[in-house]
């Protein structure tokens, strides 16, 4: 017994070492959800709450429905491929309850250089163009109707009817 005369604070450390333990676990039990760790490294619910949100997008059929005249404009041009929603954005609530929620304009501005600025990385034979020198900071609608942008179409503004200023 002469190994552990004096072996009294270490018993007392591994005491205090056991009850830190214990109080950690603890209060780990509370605090970790209990979805954790289902599928991986996260909570396990939060992927039955994200699928629980209401859709944002109402799809472009749904769009066409009412706007049958932008529809029209839109297939007959080069913009027929681009959705509605890819450019107005998320519109579910607005064609859900169209005279409360309104979606209004897109800022050219903003909208049509995030597909349309040159820019090496886009295929060669995508047309873009440097927007600055190209609009000379007039907005890009003054020339182009957004349905159907191609200079010359049918429904392009009178503005524009002889190229550029
Ligand atoms: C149930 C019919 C309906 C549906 C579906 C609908 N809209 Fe509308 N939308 C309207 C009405 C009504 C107005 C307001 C009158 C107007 O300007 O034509 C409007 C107005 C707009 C405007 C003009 C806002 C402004 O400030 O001038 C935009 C842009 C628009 N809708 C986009 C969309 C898009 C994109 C979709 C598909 C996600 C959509 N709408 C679906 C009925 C609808
Ligand atoms: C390439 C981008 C683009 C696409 C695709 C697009 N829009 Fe638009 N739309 C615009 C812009 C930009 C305006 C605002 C023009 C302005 O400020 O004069 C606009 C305006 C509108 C308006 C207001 C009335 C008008 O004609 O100015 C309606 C309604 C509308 N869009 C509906 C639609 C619907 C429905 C679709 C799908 C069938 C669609 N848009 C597809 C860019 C787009
Ligand atoms: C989501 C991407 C997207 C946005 C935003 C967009 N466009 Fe386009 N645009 C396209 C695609 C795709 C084509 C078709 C390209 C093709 O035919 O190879 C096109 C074609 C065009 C053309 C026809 C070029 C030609 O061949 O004569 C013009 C002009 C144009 N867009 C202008 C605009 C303007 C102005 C805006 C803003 C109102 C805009 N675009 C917004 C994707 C976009
Ligand atoms: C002052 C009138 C005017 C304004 C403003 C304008 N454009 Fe144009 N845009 C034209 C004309 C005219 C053409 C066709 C002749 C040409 O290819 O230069 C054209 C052609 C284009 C093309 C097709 C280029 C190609 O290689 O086929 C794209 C894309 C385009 N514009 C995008 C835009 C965007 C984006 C804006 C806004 C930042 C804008 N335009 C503003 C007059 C204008």
């Amino acid at each position: 017994m002469r190994l552990f005369r004096d072996a009294g604070h270490l018993f007392r450390l591994a005491g205090l070492f056991a009850f830190g333990t214990l109080f950690i676990l603890t209060i780990r039990s509370f605090l970790v959800p209990r979805t954790f760790g289902e599928y991986g490294h996260y909570r396990g619910a939060a992927i039955a709450e994200v699928a629980a949100h209401p859709a944002r997008f109402a799809g472009h059929q749904t769009c066409e429905t009412c706007h049958t005249d932008v529809a029209q404009t839109k297939a007959a041009g080069k913009h027929a491929q681009v959705n509605c929603e890819a450019c107005h954005g998320p519109q579910a609530k607005h064609a859900d309850d169209p005279s409360s929620v309104d979606p209004g304009k897109p800022d050219t501005a903003v909208l049509c250089v995030r597909c349309h600025e040159a820019s090496a990385a886009r295929p060669k034979d995508f047309p873009q163009v440097n927007a600055g020198d190209h609009s000379g900071g007039v907005p890009c609608q003054t020339c182009h109707q957004p349905h159907s942008p191609a200079i010359g179409s049918a429904s392009a503004p009178a503005s524009a009817a002889g190229g550029t200023k």
